[in-house]
């Protein structure tokens, strides 16, 4: 199915954008007004974008139903600070109870159940069940249009980080797997990252992977290893030749793809590649 944005009415497109650029990290957003009042309220339209100055951006969309916009943004055009919370699992329903829309100048901290903390250089309070917060100035808003569903680009400078201690280790690094964020995704479904949900996938290091060209065609063209199989191989920096040391009795080529599959899954390149190379030594019967 081909779907053309031109074709499809707002609600269709909310929908088909949401469900494919997922999952996405939630921001919970406290901000407050000239006159003082505080609002919470979670936005999944949200990223880091740079890292010098210290960039992240949500947005806030102009409601579909009215064409009117969120008190967060209006907040926000008055006083321009936002303290933005990571939401975490423990969190996520106080979160989504802060999402309704609850008349303008409701404290959805209280609404939510949520304790207010100081915060150390903007006015906006922090949430003090949060695991990380960032305290952020304001540095541009940028409306993408004026109809119902047009984004409002708040571009927020990152002034500080609060991370709970708990989640650092002795060298201060961050427990990725002790985090449990969650992420939304498309209509009212969510992800929960935990320990058995994370993986680490080796980064290509500063020397270049071979690539899959300069495989060798008998394993790019297998039919047991799948695209992220080959790409493992072929990110090692030089095509490996054969260890004489290595001796694997294999008695035919499906078998040999197959157990190098099981190698590569179990994160033994090196192994893997020397068990395909075994399929080029005309000592080995091969199939
Ligand atoms: C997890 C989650 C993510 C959301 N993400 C967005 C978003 O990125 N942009 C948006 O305009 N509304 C988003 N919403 C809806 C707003 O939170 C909702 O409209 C809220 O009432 C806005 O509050 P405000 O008018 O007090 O700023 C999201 C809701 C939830 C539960």
């Amino acid at each position: 199915m081909i779907l053309y944005s031109s074709e499809l009415t707002t609600v269709e497109t909310q929908y088909y954008l949401q469900h494919l650029i997922a999952p996405r990290p939630i921001a919970l957003a406290s901000t407050t007004n000239a006159q003082g009042n505080v609002n919470l309220s979670p936005f999944s339209f949200f990223n880091m974008f740079s890292n010098r100055p210290p960039i992240v951006i949500f947005s806030p969309v102009r409601r579909i139903r009215n064409n009117t916009t969120k008190h967060t943004l209006e907040n926000i055009v008055e006083v321009p600070e936002v303290a933005i919370h990571i939401v975490t699992y423990d969190i996520v329903h106080q979160t989504s109870l802060a999402s309704c829309e609850y008349p303008k100048g409701t404290d959805e901290f209280i609404k939510a159940g949520f304790t207010k903390k100081q915060a150390s250089l903007i006015k906006p309070p922090l949430v003090a069940e949060a695991a990380a917060a960032l305290e952020c100035k304001v540095t541009e808003i940028k409306p993408l249009g004026n109809e119902g569903g047009a984004g409002q680009l708040v571009i927020a400078e990152v002034l500080c980080m609060h991370i709970n201690d708990s989640l650092l280790s002795a060298d201060k690094k961050v427990h990725q797997q002790n985090l449990g964020h969650v992420a939304r995704l498309g209509g009212n479904w969510y992800a929960k990252i935990s320990a058995s949900n994370l993986f680490s996938v080796e980064k290509p290091n500063t020397q270049l992977g071979i690539g899959f060209d300069a495989l060798p065609e008998h394993i790019r063209n297998s039919e047991v290893l799948t695209g992220n199989h080959l790409a493992q191989l072929a990110n090692v920096n030089v095509l490996p030749e054969k260890d004489g040391s290595f001796n694997e009795q294999i008695e035919n080529k499906y078998n040999l793809h197959s157990f190098a599959k099981s190698l590569i899954e179990e994160g033994n390149i090196h192994r893997a590649w020397q068990v395909l190379l075994c399929s080029v030594d005309p000592s080995r019967s091969l199939s």
